[in-house]
């Protein structure tokens, strides 16, 4: 994370109450050694959110959000590590350290704002274009889609005339440069004369809005049928980057909401809001990115993805389940039939149509499937042999219990029968699982549940590094003997740093170290903190335990695998692969 000195850090965080830090956000109640309250993050009325003094940890019990102090303030604020330090600073009363508060940097700082600005005017000025009589036709096509007065105030939308230098001149009298104008993204500088022209002419506008409410960006419409392009958007600018951004997440007020819906289109967006639903957010003329992945994280618990119904929207979506995935979301996904995009179905359906089709979306894995099998004729032979084979391979993949309901959906596509289908999938298990955090994503229910039981022994093993450096050292020796390794990342990585920090002697104080560490990671760290009280006895006893708990569910999905990969098999290798089930059997006796 971001370097601030460590010495100024510490004075920093010694000078830093937590309590009284998160007791401005929420009422706090002592009892037993922590301080209570109402978690921010989650909606709830009876308190699971807890404070330490003694460690300078927050960790809610019910929502799981957890970690240092600079930690609660990103969450709290929604800002940056960088803008949550200097917000304690200021708090703290101390002056950043040179680095930080350099000249160069507060230039920079002063030419965002300007920037900011700027873009803030620009919108104000194509908003009352739009509502003039220049913009009658802009709002004359916004009616003809549906999308009358109070929707076009609450997105800000607006109207660029046609003309050269309409905005640019504004600016100007306003006092804005040419430059700021362009580095801004609202003019273009020309390359033959020096000059410059206006950005967007002639166009429908949607200011892009940061989550703090804060004018970034553009994306500008034509509505002449048949442009090109459709949309101009803003480039990438010193306060804009759309790979980090999604349209409309400034709608959302709540910190955390339950669910966000992604759609591809600005249009989308505004018309499931005129629709009442007010949940959805766009990537921005891009395919979704990873950095959008885990904004989405950070504000919901729970998302749909719903692309266009057209190939380039399934497409995407598939892409875009790669990346949900990779960043631990398990999204469902509502498909749109036929070629019509979100904006049409809504329009078409209303509301309710559209909840409809919420309700009945696919999990992840059963969309990759209906999409294969699209691919495929499946009124031919050959068409449905190809599709079983490819469509098992990837079953095959798949965690076991998952595979089940797979192996039905396979079996009546194809017209195999389930015992068929089975074995296929069974000849791509082997050696695919035992990775439960990898694969958590392609999970079904009840290997959750095992796996929950292994998360709540990584848990305590992290508990256990957190007491002491002997504990620490046991339970990471032990773990090694056994063969055991951490599989959740971010419990592995502040095992790492715990570990690293007892190497280094008694020079850094956890609360720094934890204040270093990712969100992720002290999330995880606090988690573990709360837990930690209720370890009681002896605590190498302990770590013996649970890193036999967790060889015990690793020899366990191991056997299962043996077992699905030996029911696809014949002969001589199904013998073969019986006898390892055999051994992996013993192994596990000798444990209970
Ligand atoms: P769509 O073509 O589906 O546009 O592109 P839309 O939002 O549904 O717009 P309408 O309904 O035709 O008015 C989806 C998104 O892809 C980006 C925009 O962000 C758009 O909202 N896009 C599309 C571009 O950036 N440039 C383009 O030329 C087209
Ligand atoms: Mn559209």
């Amino acid at each position: 994370m971001a370097a601030f000195p460590e010495e100024w850090l510490n004075e920093l965080l010694s000078k830093t109450d937590i309590v009284r830090v998160v007791g401005d956000y929420v009422s706090l109640t002592p009892k037993g050694g922590r301080f209570w309250g109402c978690c921010p993050f989650h909606n709830e009325k009876t308190p699971s959110f807890s404070v330490t003094p003694e460690k300078q940890m927050y960790y809610c019990f019910g929502c799981h959000a957890g970690g240092g102090v600079i930690h609660f303030v990103m969450e709290a604020e929604r800002v940056s590590y960088v803008e949550a330090v200097k917000l304690l600073a200021q708090r703290a009363g101390m002056e950043l350290p040179d680095e930080v508060n350099d000249a160069r940097l507060r230039a920079e700082r002063a030419y965002k704002e300007r920037l900011y600005n700027a873009c803030k005017e620009a919108a104000i000025f194509y908003n009352k274009k739009l509502l003039s009589a220049e913009g009658k036709a802009a709002q004359e096509y916004l009616k003809r889609r549906g999308i009358g007065g109070k929707m076009a105030v609450r997105f800000g939308l607006g109207y660029a005339p046609e003309g050269w230098h309409n905005l640019m001149d504004y600016l100007e009298q306003k006092g804005y440069s040419r430059k700021e104008m362009v580095d801004a993204g609202l003019a273009i500088a020309s390359k033959k004369d020096g000059g410059a022209y206006d950005a967007y002419r002639g166009r429908l506008i949607y200011p892009i809005i940061s989550a703090t409410g804060r004018v970034m960006a553009f994306g500008a419409r034509t509505m002449k049928k048949d442009d090109e392009p459709k949309y101009i958007n803003t480039g990438d600018t010193p306060i804009y980057n759309k790979r980090y951004n999604l349209y409309a997440l400034n709608m959302q007020r709540a910190k955390r909401v339950s669910e966000l819906i992604m759609v591809e289109g600005y249009m989308d967006v505004i018309s499931l809001f005129a629709a009442g639903i007010e949940n959805a957010v766009a990537s921005l003329g891009t395919a979704m990115t990873q950095q959008q992945a885990r904004l989405i994280k950070r504000y919901a618990d729970k998302m749909y993805l719903c692309y266009d119904g057209d190939s380039a929207g399934q497409a995407a979506t598939l892409r875009g389940l790669d990346i949900l995935s990779a960043e631990g979301i398990d999204p469902k996904v509502i498909v749109i039939p036929g070629n019509m995009d979100p904006d049409d179905y809504v329009r078409k359906f209303g509301k309710n149509g559209f909840l409809e089709l919420r309700d009945s979306a696919l999990d992840a894995n059963t969309f990759r499937l209906t999409n294969l099998a699209g691919k495929y004729d499946l009124k031919t032979p050959d068409g449905r042999e190809e599709f079983a084979k490819k469509a098992c391979a990837f079953v095959g993949s798949l965690q076991p219990v998952e595979r089940e309901r797979h192996i039905a959906f396979i079996s009546k596509r194809t017209g195999l029968s389930e015992a068929v289908v089975k074995a296929q999938c069974g000849l791509f298990a082997a050696g695919i699982e035992n990775m439960p955090a990898k694969s958590r994503n392609t999970m079904g229910k009840a290997r959750k549940e095992a796996e929950d039981e292994w998360d709540s022994a990584e848990l305590t093993i992290l508990s256990l590094m957190l007491m002491d450096a002997d504990t620490a050292t046991y339970t990471a020796a032990a773990m090694m003997e056994s063969g055991v390794e951490l599989q959740n990342e971010a419990i592995k990585s502040a095992a790492e740093e715990l570990l690293i920090k007892y190497a280094g002697g008694e020079n850094m104080s956890t609360a720094v170290m934890i204040s270093e560490l990712e969100p992720m990671q002290a999330e995880a760290i606090s988690a573990a903190e709360a837990q930690a009280e209720k370890i009681k006895g002896d605590v190498r006893q302990i770590a013996d335990d649970c890193v036999k708990r967790m060889l015990k569910a690793k020899l366990s999905a191991e056997l299962e695998d043996e077992f699905a990969k030996a029911s696809g098999l014949e002969g001589e290798e199904r013998k073969q692969s019986l006898n390892k089930a055999n051994e992996i059997a013993k192994k596990l006796k000798l444990l209970r």
